[in-house]
């Protein structure tokens, strides 16, 4: 199919306050090439979509981005810093957050103590405790349930507490991985509910979904991998929707 409604993605000049950039990223895993020079910005406070089918490498760009997978080339800059070399909790600590497929919790420990662990001690000042308070008073549904082992919370709740966790950090970026997966429709309105919140507070998001048709309402820009390759960046509301949702995702 044609790819002329994509914006090449070199065709506009580096947004040096980007959230998070990458920059001709190389990469995959041993000597399977998965991401082939890959730009993709997202702009600070915007929620960017980021879409392909599966297999295309949309993981392994969010693994770029957190530092979990090197790149064999390119760059990758947080906030205008080059942290291509920077580890992945250094990036945390630059407020770079990832809620990985599957969600990354301690399912044996309870939903306090989940959080506990990721109470930054590099903040200082305020108490464990009443951060721990601070993300329970944002994700009321937790709040009932801070003594529960995680693993016995519903898909919903889960999520629900991997965000939390990721807001202790006080992010700057959170990268989510199909956040709505094995979720009813109304859970993931719920949770997609408290991403606009979040968004809404001045937080960049970029969102890896297959609900299609939810996240583009609310995203700002969109970001379409195809085998590895950005064939689509740019306004949501460009979107040819039919030919290139249809054409690259089955969806149409
Ligand atoms: N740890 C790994 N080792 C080797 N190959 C991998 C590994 N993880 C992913 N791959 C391969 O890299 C390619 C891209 O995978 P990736 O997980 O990034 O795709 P995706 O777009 O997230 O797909 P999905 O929508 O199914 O989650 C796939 O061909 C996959 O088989
Ligand atoms: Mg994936």
């Amino acid at each position: 199919m044609s790819t002329e409604t994509a914006s090449a993605p070199e065709a506009t000049a580096p947004d040096k306050h980007a959230a998070l950039r990458l920059d001709a990223v190389i990469a995959g895993y041993g000597r399977t090439t998965v991401l082939r020079d890959v730009n993709v910005t997202v702009p600070a406070g915007k929620i960017v979509a980021l879409l392909g089918a599966n297999g295309a490498g949309k993981t392994t760009l969010l693994r770029i981005a957190s530092g979990m997978l090197r790149p064999t080339a390119g760059t990758v800059h947080l906030g205008g810093d080059d942290v291509t070399r920077t580890p992945p909790h250094q990036r945390v600590r630059k407020g770079l957050c990832l809620i990985p497929e599957g969600r990354g919790i301690f399912r044996d420990l309870t939903v306090t103590d989940n959080l506990r662990l990721f109470t930054p001690p590099w903040e200082g000042g305020e108490r464990r405790a009443d951060a721990v308070d601070r993300a329970l008073d944002v994700f009321p549904a937790l709040q009932t349930r801070r003594g529960h082992l995680a693993g016995h919370l519903s898909g919903g709740q889960q999520q629900m507490l991997a965000l939390a966790r990721c807001y202790l950090a006080n992010p700057r970026v959170i990268m989510l991985d199909e956040v709505s997966l094995g979720l009813a429709p109304k859970v993931v309105d719920e949770i997609f509910e408290s991403l606009r919140t979040l968004a809404t507070t001045g937080l960049t998001l970029l969102l890896v979904e297959q609900y299609v048709n939810r996240v583009l309402p609310m995203a700002d820009k969109v970001v379409l991998l195809d085998r590895g390759q950005v064939v689509y960046d740019g306004d949501a509301t460009d979107l040819d929707e039919e030919t290139v949702l249809g054409g690259y995702l089955g969806t149409g």
